[in-house]
């Protein structure tokens, strides 16, 4: 098992594992950020705001999302570092295969999403986690953070948008080679089943790209 943490091959089988599993939370991310769009008030996506910083599961879930994060990044610096440095030596690192237009970019795309990151989460989820400075709201006398008003108060100004949406465009590429790279690590290179992941792949980052892009958008435009 030691092996796996130690070798190239096993530090690249974990990020993939950990880039699927946030391949996965962007899903459920996005299904609750629609909610503020899609429904009258704030209240549902108040309350799935709270489940989700409330629920036992939810908070084990988090702790792997995390980490799944903190790994995805540590090992994928790692790796490409090891890279150029095999690179001026003059050989190449096992399997860290960069053949596609957007797979050049990786690393390149990594650091803007870290940076998205950062800013993102101190913006929201630090605010709410540890700050308390979110503005309160009662749904049928429970108290709720309105994590709803501040989303809406972000996105009311333009500069926030155009950030937002060009670390979009970056996650567009980031997730185009991503998706089907980590199958690809996990084994799979099939006739047919690797086009066919390939096809998912750029559907999943079309409709995920979009859908986040929407909020800032609509908010802007429309709220
Ligand atoms: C329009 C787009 C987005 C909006 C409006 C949004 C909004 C939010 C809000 C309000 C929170 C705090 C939730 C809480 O504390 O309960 C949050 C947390 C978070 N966001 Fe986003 N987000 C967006 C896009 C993204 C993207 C693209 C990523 C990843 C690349 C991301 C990653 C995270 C993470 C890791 C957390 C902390 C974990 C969690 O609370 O689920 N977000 N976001």
């Amino acid at each position: 098992m030691s092996n796996i943490f130690a070798s190239s091959v096993g530090k690249k089988l974990i990020m993939s594992l950990a880039g699927l599993f946030l391949i996965v939370f962007l899903i459920v991310h996005l299904s609750i950020n629609l909610s503020l769009i899609f429904s009258d008030s704030r209240e549902s996506f108040n309350k799935f705001a709270h489940f989700m910083s409330s629920n036992l599961i939810i908070k084990f879930l988090e702790i792997i999302l995390f980490g799944g994060f903190i790994l995805h990044m540590l090992y994928a610096f790692y790796l490409q570092i090891k890279n150029w440095i095999a690179r001026g030596r003059g050989y190449k690192v096992a399997n860290y295969s960069q053949t596609s237009f957007f797979s050049k970019f990786m690393i390149h795309t990594a650091v803007v999403l870290l940076v998205f990151l950062i800013i993102h989460l101190s913006d929201f989820y630090f605010k709410a986690k540890f700050f308390g400075d979110v503005p309160s709201v009662f749904y049928n006398g429970k108290t709720y953070h309105d994590l709803g008003i501040l989303v809406i108060e972000k996105f009311k100004m333009p500069g926030f948008v155009i950030f937002y949406i060009v670390c979009f465009i970056f996650l567009a590429f980031h997730l185009l080679h991503g998706f089907w790279s980590a199958f690809q690590t996990l084994g799979l290179d099939h006739k047919v089943y690797t086009p066919v992941i390939k096809a998912i792949g750029i559907i999943y980052t079309i409709l995920i790209t979009a859908g986040f892009m929407l909020i800032p958008i609509y908010i802007y435009y429309i709220m």
